[in-house]
Parts: C-alpha cells; structure tokens; sequence
C-alpha cells in the first residue's frame, strides 16, 4: 500500500539521519523527549549551510535589509499585544475511553461512511484513524488530491459518507464518548527570577517576528534606512505543539528565519507578489526539485483578519504537500498592535511628504527544520544500479565536500592522502578514511551528502595524480595532487 511506502520512506530518512550523525533523538539514553531533536555533527554543519545561505542572500547581500537577534525571553505584554495570549490556542478534546488527546480545530474534517460506519480524520495534509482502516486510504492519492477523501465515496465499502466538521469519534479507538472542545494555548510558560507566582510567568517565544517589531524603532534610528526595507532575524522559536510528529516538520522546540519587510501601506501589494516569488525560487536555488514545490494562496476564510494576503510555499514531503514557509502581507497590525500596547510612536519619517506613517509589512516567515527535512527529502536516492543510498545535497549544503582516502592502507598512500587532507581542510570541510573497503569507504560518504571523494592510489605514487569521484555520476577523473583545492572549490562554487 501507498502509505506503507510513504512511512517506510520517513523511516528510512530518519534512521540514515541517526546513523550517519546528521539527527538524533533528543535526551535519547533517558528514553527520548518527544519532538524534540538533536543535530549531531553532519547535521549542525547542514543547518548552518541552510542559516547561512538564507542570511547571505536575504540579509547580507541586500541594501534594503538589515539583521538582528532579539531575545527569546520577552516582557509578557509583548504577547498580549501581539494576540498570542488570546488567540494562539488549539482546540483539544479528550477522549474519554483511551484518554487519547487530540485537536479539533478548523480545517479538519471527519469522514463518516453511514453503511459500514468508517470513520477518518482528514486534517490539512494528515490522517488519523484507526489502524485497521488505514489500509484502505491511498496515501499517494491524498498527497496529489488532498481534496479526494473530503467529497468521495467511503474509501472502504464505496457506500456513502457524509464530511463533517464535526467531532464523530476518537481517531485513535474510535468511541464516540468525547469531552467538549478546551482551547489550549501554545506558549511555553516558564518564571522569570526566584520567585514562582503567576506574576513572574513569562513564555518562550513561539516565533521571532514580535523581537523585530518592538525593536522598530531602535533599528530606524540607529540603521538609517528608508523605506521599503526589511529586518532579519533567526533565531529558536518554542511551541507546545499537540499534533506532532513526521520527524523534525513539526517540532516543539525549533528555528525559524524571518523577514519583516516594512513598506509603504499602498505598495503592499506590489511587495507581497514580489517576497512570494522571491522565496519560492530560493528554494528551488537550494536544488529543491521544482516538481516538489508549490505556492498555496490562502483562502478568505483561512485569513487572520488583519492579513490582507498569505500564501505558504508548500513542499511534497513522503506524507504529503505541506507548509514550508508563509509569506504574509500583514499590513499595520503588528506595529499598530505595539503602539496602542505600548504608547510609543513606532512610526516613520517620510521625508517628501513630512508626515509620519506606520508602515505596512510583508512577512516572510520560513523554519529551519523544515527546510532541513525538504533538503533531505529531496535529495534522498536509493541508487539500486549500483546498491547504494545517496543524499544528492547541493555540494554547497553537503556537510562534508569532500573525502579523501588512500586506496589500500600501504604502500606510503596514507600518508599521502593525510597531507592533502590537511592541506584541503584549510579550506573546506574534509573527511579522511583509511578504514575498510574503498567500496563500503565510498558508500558511507554517499550517504552522508559528500559530493566528492579524492582517491591515492598506485598511479598518485608514479605521477602524483590522484582520482577525483563525483558522488552522483561515479565519473572518475584523474587530476593533479597538488591541485585538488582550486579544481574542487572552482566545482562545489
Ligand atoms: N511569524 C509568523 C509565524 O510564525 P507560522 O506559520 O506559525 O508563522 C512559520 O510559522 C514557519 O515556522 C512555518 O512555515 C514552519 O516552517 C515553521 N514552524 C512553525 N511551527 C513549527 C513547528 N512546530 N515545528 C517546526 N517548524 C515550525
């Protein structure tokens, strides 16, 4: 069944990233912390790549964006400004029988067959039901046309059903005996000084828009810049999630890099098409797959009622199409927000006109795991030709460029190999191995993302050439040994 083959394809993700040290459980010896994740020594390299790509090309490079990095402890009034005390909740409900908790919030329907009383959870993308039924649902089918289980027949009996947006039963045991929905707010509380009253409760951050915005004016006053112009951070973001799972996509602890892009109020428009464009290529420019990828426009209906516009790039993860990033014309709310909250004027200059505006602003809102998980996703390849799994990352996101490794473990060919692997790792990350088959030697550098291997072998000590290998072509040329570092920079830039 489809869906089998989706898991198994998150299982295999997963486990690679464990073996190979990109992704590890967190607090694993003590059983684990769910959802919450690790990056060993390949992944923490990965991330920093995906970080420092995005600030490079959305901060760095940019004349009309500058960056920061705000606090991730807040005064509490900043989430009361912001709506996220009233407004950041799940609905939960508690089944009574198996004690499962789970959400019932919009945009989930429930599937309910009236002959053979199927019933299912359709939940933007994700699927709950009962074991027994799964095999019934096409996993494949529900990623290309989330719509289909909403309106068809019962996937089971092929007898009518009705969609509901209403609880029918607990996806995991399936009674009917439910408590009412509770709103459960998202925030992490913790308590700020000695002291544990609710008067020292403050939240971990759930997203780093809110440091940019009561940093506003400190940052047009001190950065001179004019509008439009944007401000960058990223940075950890906390949420108490209750729908979790899939690996690293929904997390309770992860990072997000965003971009709050202040303009004049009547070119938001203009702004928003343009982020959108922006940010879907950057990640095609990553090496994405453009197949995998789509813009999703939000409905009406799905619109806070601030937001004019809000469109997520989407990615075909194995269990479907889901929210990578959201871009956001979010026109003065948050500024409005903190000026009534706060009393401070928060407001621009504008020189031609001599008025002071608050500005509108287009968000660019993208988490760094996710991005993580999209890369790996796409880049893994089950090479059967030649029996091998491969990691096709971008050579400028592979953790490792390049390993360097002595044909068999005499003959002086290690340590040949050792001085150019010192002689690379000046300028490029470098793994040198002399352990094992150069096959089995090959195999776990395809695995880990590595997109060249520079091989000594018998004919390095006749003329000093050595072998380079391309990781997903296996072309093996010969090049000079004292010229590996241009030729492999000239090819990984
Ligand atoms: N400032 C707007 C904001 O935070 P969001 O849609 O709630 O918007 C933006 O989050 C992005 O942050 C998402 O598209 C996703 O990439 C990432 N994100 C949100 N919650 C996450 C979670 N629990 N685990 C991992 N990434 C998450």
């Amino acid at each position: 069944m489809a869906k089998q083959v989706k898991n198994e394809q998150m299982d295999k993700l997963s486990s690679l990233c464990k073996r190979r040290g990109f992704i590890f459980q967190s607090s694993e010896i003590y059983g684990g912390l769910a959802s919450t994740w690790d990056f060993g020594p390949l992944g923490v390299e990965l991330k920093r790549h995906v970080k420092n790509l995005w600030w490079q090309d959305l901060v760095v490079s940019r004349e009309d964006v500058v960056g920061m990095d705000a606090s991730i402890l807040m005064h509490p009034k900043v989430w009361e400004a912001s709506g996220h005390v009233e407004n950041f909740h799940d609905p939960l409900i508690d089944c009574k029988n198996c004690k499962t908790r789970f959400r019932a919030d919009k945009g989930t329907f429930y599937f309910k067959c009236s002959e053979c009383n199927l019933n299912f959870r359709v939940n933007n993308g994700f699927l709950e039901m009962k074991d027994e039924f799964k095999k019934y649902f096409d996993a494949e089918l529900f990623a290309e046309e989330p719509d289909h289980y909403k309106s068809s027949d019962c996937p089971h009996c092929g007898g009518k059903g009705t969609v509901d947006a209403e609880i029918l039963a607990c996806p995991k045991c399936g009674s009917a005996d439910l408590s009412d929905a509770r709103q459960f707010n998202l925030m992490f509380k913790t308590h700020f000084g000695a002291s544990e009253d609710s008067a020292s409760e403050i939240y971990l951050r759930p997203e780093t828009a809110q440091g940019i915005f009561v940093n506003f004016d400190n940052v047009i006053n001190t950065a001179r810049i004019k509008l439009p112009f944007g401000i960058g951070q990223i940075g950890k973001a906390f949420r108490n999630e209750i729908t979790t799972g899939n690996f690293i996509f929904r997390s309770r602890e992860f990072e997000q890099m965003e971009l709050e892009y202040f303009v004049k109020p009547e070119e938001s428009q203009k702004w928003y098409e343009y982020w959108v464009n922006e940010r879907f290529n950057w990640y095609k420019k990553l090496g994405v797959r453009a197949e995998n990828l789509r813009l999703r426009p939000h409905e009406k209906e799905e619109l806070a009622h601030y937001a004019k516009g809000c469109t997520d790039v989407e990615y075909k993860f194995p269990f479907g199409w889901s929210e990578l990033e959201g871009i956001a014309d979010r026109q003065t709310f948050d500024l409005d927000q903190h000026i009534k909250a706060s009393g401070k004027k928060l407001s621009y200059f504008e020189t031609e006109t001599n008025t002071r505006i608050v500005p509108a602003v287009v968000e660019s809102s993208a988490g760094v795991d996710r991005t993580i998980l999209t890369i790996l996703a796409d880049a893994y390849w089950e090479d059967d030709e030649h029996n091998r799994v491969v990691l096709r990352l971008n050579p400028q996101l592979a953790p490792i460029k390049v390993a360097i490794l002595p044909l068999v473990n005499r003959d002086g060919m290690p340590d040949i190999a050792e001085n150019i692997f010192h002689d690379v790792k000046k300028h490029m990350a470098a793994f040198f191995d002399q352990g094992g088959s150069i096959g089995r030697r090959y195999r776990r550098q395809d695995e880990a993302g590595t997109p060249f291997g520079i091989t000594v072998d018998s004919q390095t000590l006749e003329d000093g050439t050595v072998t380079l290998r391309e990781r997903d072509t296996l072309e093996q040329i010969r090049i000079p040994g004292d010229n590996v570092v241009t030729i492999l920079k000239e090819k990984i830039a």
